[in-house]
């Protein structure tokens, strides 16, 4: 399946192949800064994602081999009264939560400048790889305004306090290599190699049990909000809630039976 399908506009490129499907945020004149249309289109999109049974994983990333997103559109933010930033940010801040609630691992491809609002939303991602040309950074303050995309809160739980605060109130970027040091991503490569890594990922994701991904994700995140006794018993229901359905038996057959497991 392909745009048509998600998609009513250009601005989110959609293509989908064995339940993996990979975004694409394309705007490359403006290094796909996120305006309230591209929101839009991302906010269809996931009308459709949240209706797929059959997906499997997303990968997110920018048009163009500059930018993943440099941000929220400085240019549209710049007249904005205080109640018109107010519903831009809650209008970004549904999207995002939204994907980032996605059953399904969510993954940010991180093409170039990571800036702003587009750092904002590779932290909605599960986790982010980046080519080496990536750039990273919270700048608002230098646009006299602070992160208004989920920032203040994704960025301190993803790196700490210290250092989030360091980015969020020098505006300083940092390089791929320190987000790696720091754990703003996962893995760096050359963006050449970005493609084919995204490719074995896809396969790799889309072969594990659906619902166990699905519970995965949730014991960490919903864990996180909890105190660690009331997050272990979590993780004990949801451990034994995946042995009511057929995964489990599948999985566990497979492994037996010597052959790779068909979920
Ligand atoms: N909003 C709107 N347009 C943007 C943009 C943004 N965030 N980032 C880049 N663009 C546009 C530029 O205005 C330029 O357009 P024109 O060709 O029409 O002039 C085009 O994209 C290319 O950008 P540059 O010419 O500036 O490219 P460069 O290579 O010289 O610099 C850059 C690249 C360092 C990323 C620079 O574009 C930049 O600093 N962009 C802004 C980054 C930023 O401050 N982001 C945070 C925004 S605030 C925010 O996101 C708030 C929030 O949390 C909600």
């Amino acid at each position: 399946m392909s745009n048509a399908t998600y998609n009513s506009s250009d601005l989110i490129d959609v293509q989908e192949r064995d339940g993996v499907v990979r975004l694409t945020v394309n705007r490359p004149k403006a290094l796909n800064a996120l305006n309230p249309e591209v929101l839009d289109a991302l906010s269809e999109v996931l009308d459709s994602l949240e209706a797929n049974e059959g997906l499997r994983a997303v990968m997110l990333t920018g048009a163009g081999d500059k930018a993943f997103v440099a941000g929220a559109d400085i240019t549209r933010m710049r007249e904005q009264t205080p109640q018109q930033a107010q519903a831009f940010a809650g209008h970004a801040l549904d999207t995002v939560r939204r994907l980032e609630k996605l059953p399904v691992p969510v993954v940010a491809l991180v093409n170039g400048f990571c800036l702003g609002g587009g750092c904002e939303l590779a932290l909605a991602c599960d986790w982010a790889v980046a080519s080496d040309n990536a750039m990273f950074g919270q700048p608002e303050v230098q646009l006299g305004v602070i992160p208004g995309f989920g920032g203040t809160q994704r960025l301190p739980r993803r790196v700490g306090p210290a250092m989030a605060l360091d980015l969020m109130t020098t505006g300083r970027k940092i390089d791929a290599s320190e987000a790696l040091r720091i754990g703003l991503v996962n893995q760096v490569m050359s963006q050449a190699e970005l493609d084919d890594y995204a490719e074995k990922l896809a396969g790799q994701l889309a072969g594990n049990g659906p619902r166990a991904v699905g519970a995965a994700k949730s014991a960490v995140y919903d864990g996180m909000e909890q105190d660690v006794d009331s997050a272990l018993k979590l993780e004990q229901s949801l451990f034994a809630l995946c042995f009511a359905g057929d995964e489990q038996q599948e999985g566990m057959a497979a492994f037996v039976e010597k052959r790779p497991a068909r979920f």
